[in-house]
């Protein structure tokens, strides 16, 4: 009953939607991708392997693997005519602004002999997707700082091209040896992909499904996808989290602000922790938080920020008020600290997610074409709270 007068909609709210690809949950932190738990294959998968299980169902066999590695590779190069997009930008677009419309550009170089009743096409366009996206979000970056952009190279691997890309020194030959990558910073980067490639029907992923349903354009599906990703509350709150601990400044503040988290008058609310499905801990937090300490004492990285995040989480974890709503910290509050601490800036962190997260939207778009050829075209519904039908009222009686 809302008051003003009973309501029945008519209809009960069911799952929005089914799918094979990805199983959560949250009251005892699950996360499985194809029925792999997620812990294993942040243990022992290449990104792109993950990549693979996700649109096809199956982790590849050593050939399978090594050519779906050549073919994405293969596409990572993006069409000379599509760099031009970024002469449009003013320097200091954010990157995710940059994301949006370049891949929405897609849309114009992919479409005419696009068919995606045809399976094959299907394929190329998610292969595609995939392997294109590192590269414009490292072109987004170069575009920002003003460098030459760097070409993806078919010797390395995803996350070594993509890391290679953002920050060589070098200019646009194919080829330079001159920019060594840590080891354990493509570890590191590899990891988070895994983390973040897929997660249900999260915002993001949803909007793809919503705008694939009407059979739009798959590249304008993802542009779709990463705008609703870019918000707080979702993909970008690894950047919110860093905007946060600066805010906050020193541990001495933390009390202060978590009292102001738990102010119901005060719209300031803890980024990086909670969340809509997980009323436990996050799985991908408790994976990424050893990765964090690691990398934290490795590269002895002092940074005050990482110290006033570990006294941040140390409080919060212990306060009632966290404790009784299930308030845990999320992946993107351990993720922001490990993209800083691979001195990636702090407006590209939110690409971070959407560069891993393509494997899942195009893995949910696939399965959309595939498994529901002719689907119904999404249509949610509402709980309607406006005023009952009443009549006109001329302008000179109101
Ligand atoms: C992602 O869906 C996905 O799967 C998303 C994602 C993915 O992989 O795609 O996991 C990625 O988006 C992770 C979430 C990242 N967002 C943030 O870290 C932003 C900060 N978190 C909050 O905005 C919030 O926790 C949400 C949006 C994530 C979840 O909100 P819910 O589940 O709707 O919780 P709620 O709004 O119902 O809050 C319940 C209570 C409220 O207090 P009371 O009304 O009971 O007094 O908890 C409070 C809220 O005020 N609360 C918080 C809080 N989150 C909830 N209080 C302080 N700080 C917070 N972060």
């Amino acid at each position: 009953d809302f008051g003003c007068f009973s309501y029945d909609p008519g209809f009960t709210i069911t799952a929005s939607c089914k799918s094979k690809i990805t199983y959560i949950d949250g009251d005892r932190g699950i996360l499985l991708y194809r029925g792999y738990p997620i812990e294993q294959l942040a243990e022992n998968c290449d990104f792109i392997e993950v990549a693979y299980l996700l649109l096809q169902g199956e982790l590849p066999n050593a050939t399978q693997f090594r050519d779906f590695n050549l073919e994405i590779s293969d596409r990572a190069i993006i069409h000379e005519a599509l760099r031009k997009f970024f002469d449009g930008f003013h320097y200091d677009a954010h990157p995710m602004a940059m994301l949006v419309g370049v891949v929405g550009s897609l849309a114009a170089f992919y479409h005419k002999e696009m068919n995606v009743k045809d399976p094959q096409h299907r394929w190329i366009c998610a292969t595609r997707m995939i392997g294109k996206i590192s590269t414009i979000a490292a072109a987004s970056y170069r575009h920002s700082i003003g460098r030459p952009f760097v070409y993806p190279r078919m010797d390395l691997n995803y996350c070594e091209n993509f890391l290679n890309m953002m920050f060589s020194r070098s200019s646009q030959t194919y080829i330079d040896q001159d920019h060594y990558i840590d080891p354990f910073l493509v570890k590191a980067l590899n990891l988070l992909f895994i983390l973040h490639a897929d997660h249900e029907q999260n915002a993001s992923t949803s909007t793809v499904r919503l705008a694939g349903s009407t059979g739009a354009n798959p590249y304008a599906c993802v542009a779709a996808g990463i705008a609703a990703l870019w918000g707080p509350a979702h993909g970008g709150a690894n950047e919110a989290v860093l905007n946060m601990l600066a805010q906050i400044g020193c541990a001495e503040n933390v009390p202060k602000y978590i009292a102001k988290a738990k102010d119901v008058n005060d719209p300031f609310r803890l980024m990086g922790f909670g969340h809509r499905v997980y009323k436990n801990f996050d799985p991908r937090a408790t994976i990424i938080r050893k990765t964090c300490h690691e990398l934290l004492s490795k590269f002895q990285k002092n940074d005050p920020l990482f110290e006033l995040a570990l006294v941040l989480e140390e409080h919060a974890l212990k306060d009632e008020y966290f404790i009784e709503r299930k308030l845990y910290p999320n992946v993107d509050f351990y993720s922001g600290i490990i993209y800083k601490a691979l001195n990636i800036p702090v407006d590209m962190f939110t690409v971070m997610f959407a560069i891993a997260r393509t494997a899942g939207w195009v893995s949910h778009w696939l399965e959309m074409q595939e498994e529901q050829p002719g689907m119904p075209i999404g249509r949610p519904r509402q709980l309607y709270l406006g005023p009952q039908r009443r009549d006109f009222i001329p302008i000179n009686q109101r």
